[in-house]
């Protein structure tokens, strides 16, 4: 795939900003990526690294401020403290929501096209933030939030299965976090419901639904942070924008019934969440989003700057 002509500006040069850069760049999503942190030697060193990649791909990465973020078609926002073993991602909503904040003032006036993608977490209340804090439409206002997880969830099913990962379609709904469920009623492996050709018991079920939510957790123990994961799965999401995809992906973006920002299934193209997609959830998986959104509703409702 050629790189298009379009330019991405990462926000955060950390493990997780320098994945998705590598990510991208490996992918060739876009001629121009521009990596900004405030730490402008730790970004000068993680693009003179990624520069020695480039002969790879006919892309150009740089260091630039945040005024160059201004004009780019994505501007993917990564910069915030990580969780440290113990923490939730709801933890860190203090200290990552003044970042934010501070970023978003100084990205002002943002190109009236450009989509904000938000992975640093929390990433569903951070997704609501910057919503109210950009002055773009909710549209083009999103965040990575559960597509990593579903990504994790059909790993696991494609296994069981012994079937490709692209024959399955299962989502992980909600918060990006502990309050997530799994979808199973609506889980299918190429049209056929995955609990006919994968009759698992509630305790499997569980245990499955476990061992997605608590993953990252798991890595963050030992490496101390995860970054290739999410780095993958927020180039897909810059590739379904980029190129006007239209593909239907379990992101964090603006939910009018919920109010609030959580997962469910959207169609994403060049205009960033072109539509929620509808998805039929059974009695117990309606309770468990009302649940998780009740969650993050309250998290915003007491957060006082
Ligand atoms: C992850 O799930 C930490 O949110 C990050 O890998």
């Amino acid at each position: 795939m050629s790189a298009s002509g379009g330019s991405i500006a990462i926000i955060g040069a950390g493990s997780v900003g320098s994945a998705v850069a590598y990510s991208l760049l490996l992918r060739q999503v876009v001629a121009d990526i521009v990596l900004v942190d405030i730490n402008h030697e730790l970004c000068q060193a993680q693009v003179n690294d990624l520069s020695d990649a480039t002969f790879l791909s006919n892309v150009r990465i740089r260091q630039g401020s945040v005024q160059d973020a201004q004009n780019a078609d994505i501007i993917i926002i990564t910069a915030g403290a990580k969780q440290k073993p113990g923490d939730t991602r709801l933890n860190l909503i203090d200290r990552n929501y003044k970042v934010l904040k501070s970023i978003l003032q100084s990205l002002q006036p943002i190109r009236n096209d450009s989509i904000l993608l938000i992975v640093a977490n929390p990433v569903d209340v951070l997704t609501l933030f910057a919503q109210r804090l950009s002055g773009l439409a909710k549209n083009q206002v999103l965040g990575s939030g559960t597509l990593l997880d579903s990504i994790r969830l059909t790993r696991i099913l494609a296994s069981k299965l012994e079937v490709a990962d692209t024959s399955i379609h299962a989502f992980v709904i909600g918060e990006h976090g502990d309050s997530q469920c799994v979808a199973w009623s609506t889980a299918t492996v190429h049209g056929t419901p995955l609990l006919k050709v994968l009759p698992l018991t509630d305790n499997e079920r569980e245990e499955i639904a476990t061992t997605t939510r608590k993953k990252a957790e798991a890595i963050i123990k030992v490496k101390g942070f995860t970054s290739y994961g999410v780095a993958a799965v927020t180039s897909r999401i810059c590739e379904a924008i980029i190129f006007d995809h239209r593909q239907v992906l379990p992101l964090s973006h603006w939910q009018q019934d919920l109010d609030c920002c959580l997962s469910l299934p959207a169609v994403l193209g060049r205009d960033g969440i072109i539509s929620s997609f509808p998805l039929h959830l059974d009695e117990e998986e309606q309770s468990f989003l009302s649940e998780s959104a009740k969650g993050l509703r309250k998290v915003i409702e007491e957060y006082k700057e």
